[in-house]
């Protein structure tokens, strides 16, 4: 069976970085690109982190271009506080010696949209959208040519994680989460009501570390420092591990479920903007445009998920 071709936008992150590998460790996806955005932290830390985590991979080959450096029209918002200063603090890895790939991020989304056939290429964006966004806004003649857009983002009965209302993604950049959600094309949305329930445990982090190996370190290493912050401001034993929520989807996608429903963003409330307002009970009569998923099989996410980083 032909791999599937995915391009996965990015802001690493930690949990960005594991949804990374666990799509270069698995022959079903054909990656053709990583396109760094500004989120956790800033466009130069992003793109300098995605490489690094393409190295640990070994995958010197991937192509990383670096996309926009600030929302559409907002003050970039990053999250040092949950990610650290690096963005991928929890292990010191080396600085990447990759190149980026020549051109913005935009332009390799456009383009590659275009010269491959329509309908081929999933786009996996896991930061926020603003990229996505500036492509649409660029070139509309790709809309129609993308398969699908598995994200991660947004948040409904689990409420915001950077205001009471917005899930970090789409609260950086409420406007391009609108023009996505809007666009047509078949959404599937990993929300903090599913990634929440994808939580690290004592035993999960330590099957990482038993894998014995660089990238099972590494994963270990990142869940730890990551999980800090969720344990103390949820109480919770671990932390979500959000993005890969979007790649465990695409290998397995009976691990989830959820409702297709409308989902509309945002973006002038006072206290609201970035919120994803999800009807769930489907009480509004607008057109559903995403498939809104509310759980997961947490072994058998991780099961998987350790089984693939173990062969990196
Ligand atoms: O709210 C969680 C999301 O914000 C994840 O993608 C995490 O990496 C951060 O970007
Ligand atoms: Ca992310």
């Amino acid at each position: 069976m032909r791999a599937r071709k995915i391009i996965i936008d990015t802001d690493p992150g930690q949990d960005d970085a594991v949804a990374i590998l666990l799509a270069l460790a698995s022959p079903e996806i054909e990656v053709l690109g990583l396109t760094a955005v500004a989120g956790n932290v800033p466009l130069e830390l992003t793109a300098r982190n995605a490489r690094i985590v393409c190295e640990l991979a070994g995958r010197r080959d991937v192509r990383v271009f670096a996309g926009c450096d600030a929302p559409l029209t907002r003050k970039l918002v990053t999250a040092e506080y949950v990610h650290g200063k690096t963005g991928l603090d929890g292990i010191a890895l080396p600085d990447p010696t990759m190149p980026l790939a020549d051109g913005h991020a935009v332009d390799f989304l456009i383009e590659t949209l275009r010269e491959e056939a329509p309908g081929t290429v999933t786009l996996c964006p896991i930061g926020p959208l603003t990229n996505i966004a500036t492509a649409f806004r660029k070139a509309p003649d790709i809309v129609p040519r993308i398969a699908e857009i598995v994200m991660m983002g947004g948040a409904y009965f689990e409420v915001g994680n950077v205001t009471p209302a917005a899930e970090f993604n789409i609260y950086v950049d409420p406007e391009a989460a609108d023009i996505v959600f809007k666009s047509g094309v078949p959404l599937v949305v990993m929300p903090l009501d599913v990634t929440h329930k994808a939580l690290t445990t004592r035993a999960r982090v330590e099957a990482f570390r038993g894998l014995g190996t660089a990238a099972g370190h590494a994963v270990a290493s990142w869940t730890d420092f990551f999980e800090r912050f969720d344990m103390a401001k949820y109480g919770s034993e671990g932390a979500p591990l959000h993005d890969p929520c979007t790649i465990a989807y695409l290998l397995d996608p009976d691990l989830f479920s959820g409702r297709h429903i409308n989902v509309e963003i945002e973006t002038d409330g006072r206290f609201t903007a970035g919120m994803t307002v999800a009807d769930w009970w489907r009480v509004s009569g607008r057109a559903e445009n995403a498939m809104f998923m509310g759980d997961v099989d947490a072994d058998g996410f991780f099961a998987l998920l350790t089984e693939r980083i173990g062969r990196l």
